[in-house]
């Protein structure tokens, strides 16, 4: 049975500003052996394409060995999804690996899409599967948070005055707008030329929703929440906009500010730290998340929860499936291992183990680890698996740390 949260998650709070790195002086203990669980859950992976099944593996070993630690069971079910299931089946999201995810009690998804696939139809595209997955769990709030680990200053294209201590969430729509929106396809026009056309379009019921969540993240937060448009172009966004004032009445202790799209893509490179949750539509989040996570150092490092009402939520790494190091034990495991984090933490209510992967990703890069994306000199430069292999390793040796 799937856990019936969602938006009374615990909002988001980072523990990756405590630190945790100090050395534990209960280390030394050896902990008790495998407890019988006495919890347990179904969690559907989904490892994809690409660089998908190296850090999905990673993760899995990462939650088995927490679960040996925690007395909770998990019953993985792996299902084909993206370009590996187009192979397998001749459809992106086999009605089976929907029927899964949709019984589980939360979705952990690698990543998907290939060079192999570009050129197919839309309806036999990776990506298909990948909204047709989100649609069909209706996780309509996508969170993706950009954290700057003091570890990991250093690997910002921005300069560390810059980089230094930010902190910020993205509060993604993700299951309307114009990925979803109708009327779309292709026709001719006037000219008797091709087209192409999409509808950015929102209802009052999406916008509303996606606030809340949005207002409740701020609240838990730093109490400021920037909703982000295009109200001075796009009905859609004078709606949106509209509405976030309504809903802003029914949390008066969050300061909320708007700003354009186009200004909010200079504001996040020219001074980050001004911002602490951002709520904004499916393809302004899309973009502007991908700009945030560069603020971080890599797009490797950057988890996301996909929320709905009830039911499971989804969570996936915001990278992609970076085809031209597949199989080569170069991918960073740590955007996944923190996706896994924010399934415990959101989609489990395990906030203890998700603790114990955030902790353990930081005793790694403390201990000097790095992928090839976040390698600085001087540093210990592994593959996919190693680093793997050093955060199980982070995870049983702070055991105790977490009381
Ligand atoms: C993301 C991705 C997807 C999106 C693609 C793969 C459909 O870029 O999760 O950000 O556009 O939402
Ligand atoms: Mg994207």
């Amino acid at each position: 049975m799937a856990a019936s949260l969602q938006l009374n998650f615990k909002p988001f709070k980072p523990q990756f500003t405590h630190s945790i790195s100090a050395p534990n002086k209960f280390s030394t203990r050896i902990r008790c052996s495998a407890a019988t669980p006495s919890k347990s859950y179904t969690v559907t992976l989904l490892p994809g394409d690409g660089i998908g099944p190296e850090v999905i593996s990673v993760a899995r070993n990462a939650l088995q060995l927490i679960a040996s630690i925690e007395g909770i069971e998990f019953k993985f079910k792996e299902m084909p999804m993206g370009g590996a299931a187009l192979d397998l089946t001749g459809v992106p999201l086999p009605e089976e690996t929907l029927s899964a995810a949709k019984d589980s009690d939360a979705v952990l998804l690698g990543a998907i899409g290939g060079y192999k696939w570009d050129n197919n139809e839309k309806h036999l595209k990776p990506e298909t599967g990948l909204l047709q997955l989100r649609e069909g769990l209706k996780v309509f709030a996508n969170l993706r948070p950009a954290t700057v680990l003091p570890q990991l200053v250093d690997a910002s294209t921005l300069k560390r005055e810059v980089a230094e201590g930010v902190d910020l969430m993205v509060v993604r729509e993700l299951t309307g707008g114009i990925y979803f929106g109708k009327p779309r396809g292709f026709g001719t026009n006037e000219n008797g030329q091709e087209i192409g056309f999409n509808t950015e379009v929102y209802a009052t019921y999406e916008i509303d929703r996606i606030a809340r969540v949005a207002f409740e993240t701020a609240r838990k937060r730093r109490g400021k929440l920037c909703s982000v448009d295009k109200a001075n172009v796009l009905e859609a966004s004078m709606l949106w906009r509209k509405r976030v004032m309504e809903i802003a009445s029914e949390y008066p202790d969050v300061e909320l500010s708007h700003m354009y799209v186009d200004n909010a893509a200079m504001q996040l490179v020219r001074n980050p730290k001004q911002f602490d949750t951002i709520v904004t539509n499916n393809i302004f989040g899309d973009i502007l998340s991908d700009e945030a996570s560069m603020i971080t150092g890599s797009i490797g490092m950057l988890p996301s929860a996909s929320l709905g009402e009830s039911g499971p939520g989804l969570f996936e790494p915001i990278h992609g499936s970076a085809p031209d190091i597949a199989g080569q034990d170069k991918a960073n495991p740590l955007a996944t291992l923190l996706s896994a984090a924010m399934l415990l933490k959101y989609g489990l209510g395990e906030e203890k183990a998700a603790q114990r992967i955030e902790a353990a990703v930081l005793n790694t890069l403390d201990r000097g680890y790095r992928t090839g994306d976040i390698y600085s000199a001087g540093l210990k430069l592994v593959g996919c698996k190693e680093m793997g292999e050093e955060v199980l390793k982070s995870i049983d040796s702070k055991v105790t740390a977490i009381a």
